[in-house]
């Protein structure tokens, strides 16, 4: 083999098993279409609450463009550990406890990296956001995936417990709740009886709880407060503060392991960039309930949305939270979800995410309403036609 051949295919092997992502890949597909009403996004379609976008400009008025603590300000770390102990009851040092991350995804890669050698396993239950699958192959492990559609598409303890004892390698569990694709969560109850279970094994759960302000009428709990000593909690401003554009997550997690979280985190991105730090600030103190009213408008379409499907005879995961309902394709159709998602935006002009996107999710779509009202009824109408006629 040439010179130039080698170096082309000489590459990373862990990535040769790794496929980009497929719902970029297809919303970008079904962009070129005309006029089409799009239900794809995985991010708030507000904007940024003022105050918070004020706070970022001043900083960069007053040169706030140096390199701050690797971990974050720590004004910043303890407006974080106040937000995570106001809102769910849970107890973090700001100095030892706490990394500010680029955004949920900085604290799952520096998380993951962190902890896991060759040859580990990650048990990630399915549906999910697909983000854990690839970091834990990149380093090396084996994502062992639970198949959560047969149980409401919700974790069982009872299958966790027999999937770790089959998995002794088993370092990370990894939970996400309210989840993303299809809105469900636990309640205290439930989330208790997964504690009992994760306790008795000596593994690490990941709890991406990045969606706990986006929750109807329920109360969010977190993993942290009932298993702090196992639990590494992801949180952030993406989707609470519609600020997913700015890049801030939040990792807290046992004392023990954040200076190797903390050092994996310093080695790939030195610090989250200043000036959104300062606007997270903002959105965590002076804000700290913006998300209400967000919230709020989120239920609305939901309830709109809801109602619409349920007269075309689509049937949906019961949504608990975030802003997307994961719906069951209609048996008469395809239950090729590629296939469907393909056919709807092509004659109705209405783009959702095929469910195969996700592990577990074949014969699914997911429909997002971070979307405004109009596009919504619009997107409504069109759908309604094109189940009429198929
Ligand atoms: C469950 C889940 N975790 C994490 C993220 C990424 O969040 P961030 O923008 O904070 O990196 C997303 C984004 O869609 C998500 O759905």
């Amino acid at each position: 083999m040439g010179v130039k051949e080698v170096l082309t295919i000489n590459t990373n092997h862990r990535l040769d098993g790794i496929q980009p992502s497929s719902i970029l890949s297809f919303n970008e597909q079904i962009s070129t279409i005309a006029d089409i009403v799009k239900l794809t996004v995985g991010e708030p379609d507000f904007n940024t609450p003022e105050h918070v976008k004020e706070a970022g400009i001043k900083s960069i008025q007053q040169n706030e463009s140096h390199y701050t603590n690797s971990s974050g300000r720590l004004d910043l770390r303890e407006a974080m550990s106040h937000y995570l102990e106001s809102k769910y009851d849970v107890h973090y040092d700001p100095s030892t406890q706490i990394v500010a991350t680029a955004g949920a995804t900085g604290g799952i890669y520096a998380g993951l990296t962190a902890l896991l050698n060759p040859g580990d396993e990650v048990i990630i239950p399915v549906p999910t956001f697909p983000l854990y699958i690839p970091i834990t192959i990149m380093n090396g492990a084996t994502p062992i995936f639970i198949d959560t559609s047969k149980t409401g598409f919700k974790l069982n303890p009872e299958v966790l417990d027999k999937t770790l004892k089959e998995h002794p390698k088993t370092k990370v569990v990894v939970l996400n709740f309210p989840n993303n694709p299809t809105g469900t969560t636990f309640d205290e109850n439930e989330l208790e009886d997964i504690a009992a279970v994760l306790k008795k094994y000596p593994v690490y759960a990941m709890s991406d709880e990045v969606y706990s302000e986006l929750i109807y009428d329920q109360k969010h709990v977190s993993l942290g407060r009932l298993l702090p000593e196992q639990t590494i909690l992801l949180n952030g401003v993406s989707k609470s503060h519609a600020m997913t554009g700015w890049r801030v997550g939040i990792l807290a997690a046992p004392k023990a392991i954040i200076p190797k979280i903390a050092m994996v985190h310093q080695f790939t991105i030195t610090n989250v960039t200043a000036i959104a730090q300062a606007a997270a600030l903002e959105a965590l103190t002076a804000g700290i309930d913006d998300a209400v009213l967000m919230r709020d408008e989120y239920k609305r379409r939901l309830d709109f949305v809801v109602s619409k499907l349920s007269e075309m005879g689509i049937d949906f995961v019961s949504p608990k939270g975030t802003f997307y309902l994961f719906c069951k394709i209609p048996q008469r159709m395809t239950q090729d979800s590629f296939a469907f998602c393909l056919k709807l935006a092509e004659e109705a002009k209405v783009a959702v995410i095929p469910g195969a996107c996700f592990p577990s999710g074949e014969g699914y779509f997911r429909l997002s309403y971070a979307a405004s009202f109009e596009n919504l009824k619009l997107a409504m109408t069109r759908m309604a036609k094109f189940m009429e006629v198929n």
